[in-house]
């Protein structure tokens, strides 16, 4: 048996399965013995930092966080939490309220929720799937935390601070942008502020199942690694069992507490495929107990050459950038709901891939891919002006990378991780990208590295240059960034038509690839105002935007080693930078559907292209 387990870690390791990671996340909280605080939850605009300190900024003894109890007649209290003032949670602040639209700054959040139970002998967490930018907690009065870091979860053992009958939750949600931070001040999305991720109260055994990793590449056994928390790990039986693959083994944990399981299966694994998007049942227990379930689906994801390959079959991916906002509402994406309405319009325009930009999209988005069938694109928001010579916002980074890869490992939809966003280049940019190439190489080599980059412009002689004036024609592009040396995909962002030359001008443009890799365009795209008709070389027309996607989707059709392409964007989005009266009033109005959904004429000119890409076998 111990002969067994040490081919197993050593396959594990190979796989790149055993991470040196251990931000261990508690995994698939929303399924785990516990209660949903998702609800209306009540707040305080706190604009001075007064929930902190007095008039002359001093710390308070006990500020906000506090539990001020009744407050007597007599008694001042100038900040009390009571209903006449709440947020729905998860949920932005900005499209609540009117007074938060612009809001940056710090809001406090308050619940009450009763624990339940015994206590005796249980640990309790509290599980946030997110909240933006930086976040601080208490449980009746006694500071459980902080995280950084806008999107992604984050959880704090409460065991010594929970108590039966009624807690009191209260959480610092600050916004403010900062230039050290992880994005920095400029982003073209709107600064959604709040607890934007749904929150949980989870409560375990005293030794529970943290979390589970499946090796998802695997057709002949079942690879996975359990970690147990707790004392005497070592003494609990562990059981995994996928019923259908007639798998139902059990481990016991080693000093580390993880648990190495290497089954086979009774059955021949069916591969997970946009075509098929095949998932098994999984249950872990520690005796009877159901300590954690999830839904896996297995498949490869590797490049060959110029090629992609899923599941061995070359594949070229028909795909679209999306934001991280609903489609019936304004505001965040939040949920299920939310996430099947938007995955249902990117599975109408006829995608297999969707590329969830900039950073990590909430929990029901990625496991809504699993499910429908479209493989991810993931990123975090290393982007535009972020402070790239320090230190500490590599160390924010790196956190997003860890957290976004703790949390979504066992994703069969999730082929790629980017470690970025036009980044630019030159010695310390790309010092930046190499190390947070190398986080992701560690956690997770299982699937592919890339980031979206530029290409090198090549022009010469007249042309019809951005502001009308003559230019030089753009008569060829280089794909050489210097990241494309680590990528496994080189992606590039080209807005060729709409920042800069007219939609015909590049047509036959050849480009050149530094590396044998495969080659994908991660961006492109036209502003359109949803109905709003014209010329064709009138910008903001539903005739310009059919302009350069039918330009652009004829040069795709000569690009070397091509891979697909994610066009810029499913639907339009808010935006800081877009204030256009008339045409943008604060909307980016690249998408392929307005901000209410309603399709323009890019839409079908894309979805025409990708049934006929769909036809054509990638070579
Ligand atoms: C950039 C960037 C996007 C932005 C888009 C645009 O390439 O990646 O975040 O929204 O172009 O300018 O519309």
């Amino acid at each position: 048996m111990m002969r067994l387990v040490l081919i197993l870690m050593a396959m594990m390791v190979v796989t790149g399965m055993a991470r040196g990671d251990d931000a261990m996340l508690i995994g698939n909280p929303a399924a785990r013995n516990g209660i949903s605080l998702d609800g209306e939850w009540q707040i305080l605009i706190d604009r001075y930092n007064e929930g902190l300190t007095d008039y002359l900024g001093r710390e308070k003894r006990v500020g906000w966080w506090g539990e001020r109890g009744e407050i007597r007649p007599w008694e001042l209290d100038e900040a009390v939490f009571d209903d006449s003032s709440t947020l729905t949670v998860p949920g932005d602040w900005n499209t609540q309220r009117d007074e938060l639209f612009f809001y940056e700054g710090i809001v406090w959040y308050r619940t009450a929720f009763e624990a339940g139970g015994t206590m005796h002998g249980e640990r309790s967490f509290l599980c946030f799937g997110g909240a933006n930018k930086r976040a601080t907690v208490w449980l009746n009065g006694v500071e459980v935390g902080s995280h950084e870091g806008g999107f992604t979860p984050f959880q704090f053992e409460v065991t010594d601070a929970v108590r039966v009958g009624q807690n009191v939750l209260t959480v610092r949600v600050d916004n403010t942008r900062r230039a050290d931070g992880v994005p920095a001040l400029k982003t073209d999305w709107w600064n959604y502020g709040g607890l934007t991720r749904s929150v949980r109260f989870v409560r375990t055994s005293r030794t529970f199942v943290r979390d589970i990793e499946f090796d998802l590449e695997r057709s002949d056994r079942i690879l996975a690694r359990a970690r147990v928390d707790g004392p005497r790990r070592s003494e609990v039986t562990v059981r995994l069992m996928i019923p259908e693959l007639g798998v139902d083994v059990g481990g016991t944990a080693d000093e580390n507490g993880d648990i190495w399981f290497g089954p086979e299966p009774r059955q021949p694994i069916e591969r997970w495929s946009p075509e098929s998007p095949k998932l098994y049942d999984v249950e872990i227990r520690i005796g009877n107990k159901v300590e954690m379930t999830d839904r896996i689906g297995f498949r490869t994801i590797e490049t060959d050459g110029g090629r992609v390959l899923l599941n061995g079959e070359a594949v070229v991916f028909r795909g679209v950038s999306i934001h991280e906002e609903a489609l019936s509402r304004r505001g965040r994406a939040t949920g299920v709901a939310d996430a099947r309405e938007l995955l249902s319009l990117a599975i109408e325009l006829g995608c297999n891939m969707v590329r969830l930009a900039h950073y990590t999209h909430n929990e029901s988005v990625v496991r809504m891919a699993d499910e429908m069938g479209l493989l991810v694109w993931s990123e975090i928001p290393v982007y535009w002006t972020l402070e790239y010579e320090n230190p500490e916002t590599l160390d924010a980074a790196k956190a997003h990378l860890r957290e976004m890869i703790a949390r979504d490992h066992n994703r069969a939809s999730i082929a790629v991780w980017s470690i970025g966003n036009e980044t630019g280049d030159g010695p310390i940019r790309t010092a930046f990208r190499m190390a947070l190439g190398e986080e992701v190489r560690r956690l997770d080599p299982s699937r592919l590295l890339s980031a979206a980059m530029f290409a090198r412009q090549i022009r010469e002689g007249p042309g019809y240059g951005k502001d009308g004036s003559a230019g030089e024609r753009l008569v060829g592009l280089m794909v050489e960034d210097p990241f494309g040396a680590m990528a496994d995909i080189l992606a590039i962002n080209l807005y060729v038509g709409w920042y800069h030359d007219r939609p015909d001008e590049f047509n036959g443009a050849p480009v050149e690839l530094a590396w044998d890799k495969p080659f994908m365009i991660s961006e492109f795209g036209a502003g359109v105002k949803q109905g709003y008709r014209g010329e064709q070389n009138q910008r903001w027309t539903e005739e310009y935007g059919a302009w350069l996607y039918e330009n652009t989707l004829e040069w795709s059709e000569t690009l070397p080693n091509f891979a697909g392409m994610t066009p810029w964007i499913l639907k339009d989005f808010l935006s800081p930078r877009r204030p256009l009266y008339g045409i943008q009033d604060w909307y980016n109005r690249k998408g392929l559907v307005s901000e209410t959904g309603v399709k323009k004429d890019v839409f079908r000119v894309l979805q025409s292209h990708y049934r006929r890409l769909a036809e054509t076998p990638a070579d």
